[in-house]
């Protein structure tokens, strides 16, 4: 007898094989159990697939109040919106790495829980210059909102109005202060990109002041010009014409931003200068009641520096890895900030919040309130409105769910030893508030 070519081997085992997948994936033979390992793991990857397709997929979701997680809401945000928005919302700079070191920095940080502690009543309340507030879960500023949803910021505020939660505003938001602190029932806090226009940025906060705004949140990790390549290559296939809707150049823009309405801004060429430096944290400081916080803070030392110039607060944060890349995630910078800080200011923090666990952690490592910020635009741009509640019922829900099973039936409980991280034992540099 002749010997078989090698080729009709090949062929024998490649037509088992695909008999085999066939098997597989054929759901009404198919039986893991049965497989060797590579087919049972094939199985496994293409069922589970399969089963994400079906159940995750937005069309699956048809109200907010169907998602699981505040992450479902991002493929809804995806599909809802143009190519270009939607990059608006997600892009960082560069490779965007810092967007995604900041979530994933969380899964670093694992949960010690203890056992048999009374959590039949949950406290999850936190206090900010005197104002208790139901949750420490609060709504970062996001700018140009109406990008997202026709009602913009003001679709935010009546979510936060509804869950109680506090709500920053962005400089540059598409809907005026007076109008989001009537949909919100309340003053918000107002987030200042302070121009280069000092005549212009002492009316900005007038204005907030007069809205009854009782902080003001400094942004001071954003210059101009980042370089947010995913925006312009969702650009390249996003076939409407931006010039329809956008006026070209910045005085343009200035001019759809209400903060700037009836303001002379012939002179105003940037939201922020580059040669600020702490002496115009002096400045604010004597030009305003508010109290004065610091939005962008990463280390002990500005920390350190921020208090010397009588800073009211900080909110760690890296603003969503929007102004450089392959920083240290925020929850990374957090420690160290908080041990500069010692108890005597609040210090919030913000950057890859998407879980009730991940804001666990970071009140573990001593944050006051934490933030979130795409995820608000997902729920928005998804749903309006109640897509914004939904994904503030979703955290606090899930916030809650934790500290009743790690043991903590206070905010004020949540500490370091609820939690293991790197950080914690072999860095002591980074809970050593002194700079060196
Ligand atoms: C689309 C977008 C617009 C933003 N606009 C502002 C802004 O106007 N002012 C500001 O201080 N931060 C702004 N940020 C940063 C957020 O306030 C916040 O720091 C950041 O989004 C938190 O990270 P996260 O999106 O991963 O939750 C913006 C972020 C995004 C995604």
């Amino acid at each position: 007898m002749t010997a078989r070519p090698a080729s009709h081997a090949a062929n024998l085992t490649e037509s088992r094989r695909q008999f085999l997948r066939y098997l597989a994936l054929s759901p009404a033979l198919a039986c893991p159990l049965f497989m060797d390992g590579a087919l049972r793991k094939a199985y496994a990857a293409n069922h589970s697939a399969a089963l994400q397709e079906k159940s995750g997929s937005p069309a699956a979701i048809t109200s907010a109040d169907q998602a699981l997680d505040v992450m479902e809401f991002e493929d809804l945000a995806r599909n809802a919106l143009p190519p270009a928005h939607f990059a608006y919302l997600a892009t960082g700079v560069d490779d965007d790495a810092t967007v995604r070191l900041n979530h994933n920095a969380y899964q670093e940080i694992e949960i010690r829980s203890r056992r048999l502690i009374d959590v039949a009543k949950l406290d999850t309340s936190v206090e900010l210059f005197g104002t208790k507030w139901e949750t420490p879960i609060f709504l970062c500023p996001i700018s140009s909102m109406k990008v997202f949803d026709p009602d913009g910021e003001v679709a935010v505020a009546r979510a936060a109005a509804k869950k109680h939660h506090l709500q920053m505003l962005s400089t540059v938001a598409s809907c005026s202060i007076e109008e989001v602190t009537a949909a919100r029932g309340a003053p918000v806090w107002q987030q200042l990109y302070p121009t280069n226009d000092w005549a212009v940025t002492r009316a900005l906060i007038k204005r907030a002041e007069a809205a009854g705004s009782p902080v003001l949140v400094f942004t001071v990790d954003h210059q101009e010009n980042a370089n947010n390549e995913s925006i312009v290559r969702a650009r390249r296939v996003d076939d409407r014409e931006c010039s329809a809707c956008h006026e070209g150049g910045f005085q343009g823009y200035l001019r759809h931003k209400p903060a700037f309405a009836g303001l002379d801004v012939s002179k105003v060429t940037m939201l922020y200068d580059p040669s600020f430096t702490w002496d115009f944290v002096k400045r604010l400081k004597d030009a305003t009641q508010m109290k004065l916080v610091l939005k962008g803070i990463v280390t002990r030392e500005d920390a350190q520096i921020a208090l010397d110039h009588g800073v009211d607060g900080i909110v760690v944060s890296n603003h969503g890895g929007r102004a450089e890349d392959t920083l240290r995630p925020t929850i990374e910078c957090l420690p160290e900030v908080v041990a500069a800080v010692n108890g005597r200011i609040p210090v919030l923090v913000d950057g890859g919040v998407r879980r009730g666990t991940d804001i666990f952690k970071a009140l573990a490592f001593g944050a006051t309130a934490v933030g979130f910020g795409r995820p608000q635009a997902w729920g928005l741009a998804a749903f309006g409105e109640s897509g914004v509640a939904a994904v503030l019922t979703i955290l606090r829900r899930e916030l809650e769910k934790i500290m009743r099973q790690a043991g903590t039936p206070t905010v004020r409980q949540i500490d370091t030893s609820f939690i293991t991280h790197s950080i914690l034992t072999a860095d002591p540099k980074h809970l050593d508030g002194d700079p060196d």
